[in-house]
């Protein structure tokens, strides 16, 4: 038996990164339907065809209100029902406050944070319809707390969280819960070159936090496993939010 047994699910950025690990896990995990979405048609088709028959692609800006309806109506032609979305896309901009350009600050917010708020007022009709149903919104640990050069992003993952705790308190008594997954990691590839600085060599990859030290949170929530998580935010940083950790001598962690 799969953890997520006969459900229908949506993820948007699906088509490489951790979104397309998490479309990965769901097929794996029995659902019925797994909708790979994203504006790059063939490595997103790509995907959905390797996936399987459970899969398949569809394009979706997330920034495209229009976008949002077409892939709704398909799924409800298509599918008939919707139990969990997925809020995966997002852009990134590494740039101080001094460098980032009003235009880019808004591509961030648009993509990050107002293309999750068009997706969850799209796709609540069909979530609530069967009074069961799981929106895993994925944030960052720009969601919790501020990281140098990431004015846009940090910005545009708090509004996410926000709008995941409002979505939850709207929508429980509907049987639809909100989660947002906060981590550290994901692929290494989203981090561009930082803005003023672009001969500075990017950050060596780090395999053990790429995409799939992250997609198995998305997995919990989506089940009913989470099934009294609501609102709720799952931080992935190794400690960090925690505090502030000190470095003491060996002799300390003795017992007397
Ligand atoms: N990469 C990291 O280090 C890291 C860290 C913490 C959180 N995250 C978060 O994890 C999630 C997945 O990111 P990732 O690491 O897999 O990066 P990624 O760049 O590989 O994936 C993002 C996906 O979103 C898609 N996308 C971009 N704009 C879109 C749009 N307008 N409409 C639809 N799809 C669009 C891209 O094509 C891509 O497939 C994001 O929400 C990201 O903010 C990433």
């Amino acid at each position: 038996m799969g953890r997520l047994d006969g459900k229908v699910t949506l993820v948007t950025g699906a088509a490489r990164g951790t979104g397309a690990v998490i479309a990965r896990l769901f097929v794996e995990e029995g659902a019925e339907r797994v909708i790979v979405a994203d504006v790059r048609d063939d490595l997103g088709e790509a995907h959905a065809e390797a996936l399987g028959p459970t899969a398949r692609y569809l394009h979706l800006d997330v920034t495209s209100e229009a976008d949002w309806e077409r892939v709704v109506d398909d799924i409800t032609a298509d599918e008939g029902r919707l139990d969990v979305l997925v809020n995966n896309a997002a852009v990134l901009l590494l740039a101080t406050i001094d460098r980032t350009e009003a235009a880019e600050f808004e591509r961030i917010m648009r993509v990050n944070a107002f293309g999750a708020f068009l997706g969850i007022r799209t796709c609540l009709p069909l979530l609530r319809a069967n009074g069961n149903g799981s929106i895993v919104n994925l944030g960052s640990i720009d969601s919790v707390y501020g990281t140098a050069l990431t004015a846009a992003y940090t910005a545009s993952k708090f509004a996410m969280r926000g709008l995941t705790k409002v979505t939850a308190i709207e929508n429980g008594k509907f049987g639809v819960r909100c989660n947002i997954v906060c981590p550290e990691a994901g692929n290494p590839e989203m981090h561009t070159p930082i803005v003023g600085a672009e001969d500075w060599p990017p950050l060596p990859p780090d395999p053990s936090r790429g995409p799939d030290t992250v997609a198995p949170a998305a997995v919990f929530f989506a089940s009913d496993e989470s099934r009294l998580c609501n609102g709720t935010e799952l931080v992935m940083d190794r400690g960090h939010y925690a505090g502030e950790a000190i470095d003491l001598p060996d002799f300390l962690y003795e017992r007397p």
